[in-house]
């Protein structure tokens, strides 16, 4: 095991890094605001710390193998600095507590049993706990009172957006920079996902209802996906399902019934039940929750596999083989897999029924697969229907910053950019008639 010595080396070397690290305050009390935040941070940090910890003492090289990276030591030496990473972050943000006399919480524990069954679903979960950190960083900024603490939870969340991006290239299926915008969640919506990882302790923040994506076999455009959720009432036709991504300006709405990914989606979509036909708004500051059932669920839906993904993962798996029969068939079975997110719901403390976890490596294995296809293909073989967020708002991004010029545009026009491999955007005016560029409103 010698990634796991190498890490427990580090670990005594990063409290000597801690003080490089701008986030100690002494000067005054922390706001009660800035307090919740930073131990909210914190009990991520630690979920991190502890992911990536008992992953890597439980995976061998040979694992790491089996899960078709083309050498083990690739991912492991990117894992072991994600962790340092974690672990860096944890401790600076407890002392900063201490420093502003709070006390962090301590008694968190976690469980990722459902998430440790196999590397590529501990590569998966791993994808999407860093998503959810970037997401949990942005949609805490506006909480925070103090430009100190601000500034130094901005650069943490920078390390994390640098790993998110090792991720979606270690994932082998991932564009390692799907988005020119990332998506911010509120707290209460980062527990919806990291909550059933978590028990034993109260972040002091209410969560969403968790929500699970139900689908056993391949994600991609096209595919209809399908839920569960304590949450969800039996009678289901007053329901929307909601996507979001970074680069939308608010949701994608569709019939619960007919949640279909729209083609132009590309990487990290949280997903949302809510009991109208209103798009959510991607500005997370006034994005209304009182009618969200449940989620969001944070899923990848790879449809531009990268060079650089299939460099680390070159060596193929063998469950991978298995699926790749039906990936040339340009149907909706062709896709990619955007399961990391059931995996990572998948826990104990919860009654909620979620996708198991040998689905979960399947749906993996099937990523893998789509890396050899082409994801314009598969985006034009499954055109979606109904897409009433996309069809509103679709628009060059770049007109759309320049928000004068991209007013009149957006208004008269619907504009997708529908090159293959290409960033497509949603921007647009919200329902409200402004325009809304990723959260800032004109
Ligand atoms: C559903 O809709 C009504 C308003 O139409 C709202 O008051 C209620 O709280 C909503 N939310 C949920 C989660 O059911």
């Amino acid at each position: 095991m010698r990634f796991a010595s190498s890490v427990s080396i580090l670990a005594l070397v990063a409290p000597a890094l801690v003080s490089a690290v701008p986030l100690r305050l002494t000067r005054r009390a922390a706001s009660a605001a800035d307090t919740l935040v930073l131990q909210f941070a914190d009990v991520l940090e630690q979920l991190e710390t502890q992911f990536y910890t008992q992953a890597l003492a439980k995976f061998q090289e040979s694992d790491f193998t089996t899960a078709g990276f083309s050498a083990a030591q690739v991912p492991i030496q990117q894992f072991s600095t994600i962790v340092t990473d974690e672990k860096t972050h944890a401790t600076t943000l407890e002392k900063s507590l201490s420093d502003l006399g709070a006390s962090p919480i301590s008694n968190c524990k976690f469980d990722f049993s459902s998430a440790l069954t196999d590397v590529k679903t501990m590569a998966a979960t791993a994808r999407v706990v860093e998503n959810v950190g970037v997401a949990a960083y942005l949609g805490a900024a506006h909480l925070v009172d103090d430009g100190t603490l601000l500034t130094a939870a901005a650069s943490i969340l920078t390390v994390e957006a640098r790993h998110q991006s090792i991720l979606n290239v270690l994932s082998g299926s991932g564009t390692a920079i799907p988005n020119a915008f990332d998506l911010a969640l509120s707290p209460s919506e980062v527990l919806a996902i990291a909550g059933p990882f978590i028990s034993g302790c109260d972040v002091g923040v209410s969560a969403n209802p968790p929500l699970t994506i139900t689908n056993t076999g391949a994600v991609t455009t096209g595919t209809s996906l399908t839920f569960k959720s304590d949450a969800i009432p039996s009678d289901t036709s007053k329901l929307s399902c909601q996507m979001l991504t970074g680069d939308m300006s608010f949701s994608v709405t569709l019939p619960f019934s007919q949640c279909t990914v729209p083609s132009g989606i590309n990487g990290p979509v949280a997903i949302y039940i809510t009991n109208d036909t209103q798009p959510l708004l991607a500005n997370v500051v006034e994005r209304a929750t009182v009618n969200v059932v449940a989620g969001p669920q944070m899923a990848f839906i790879d449809t531009d596999p990268q060079m650089l993904g299939s460099l680390a993962t070159s060596g193929s798996s063998s469950s991978s083989s298995s699926s790749s029969g039906s990936s040339g068939s340009a149907s909706s079975s062709s896709g990619s897999s955007s399961t990391a997110a059931a995996a990572a719901s998948a826990t104990s403390g919860t009654s909620t029924t979620t996708i198991s976890p040998a689905d979960a490596s399947s749906l993996m294995s099937s990523a893998s697969a789509q890396a050899t296809a082409t994801g314009a293909a598969a985006a034009a073989a499954a055109a979606p229907t109904g897409n009433a967020g996309a069809a509103a708002a679709a628009a060059s991004q770049a007109s759309a910053v320049s928000a004068a010029a991209a007013q009149s545009t957006v208004a008269a026009a619907v504009v997708q950019d529908s090159t293959p491999g290409g960033r497509n955007s949603y921007t647009g005016p919200s329902p409200d008639g402004h325009m809304t560029v990723n959260g800032f409103a004109s």
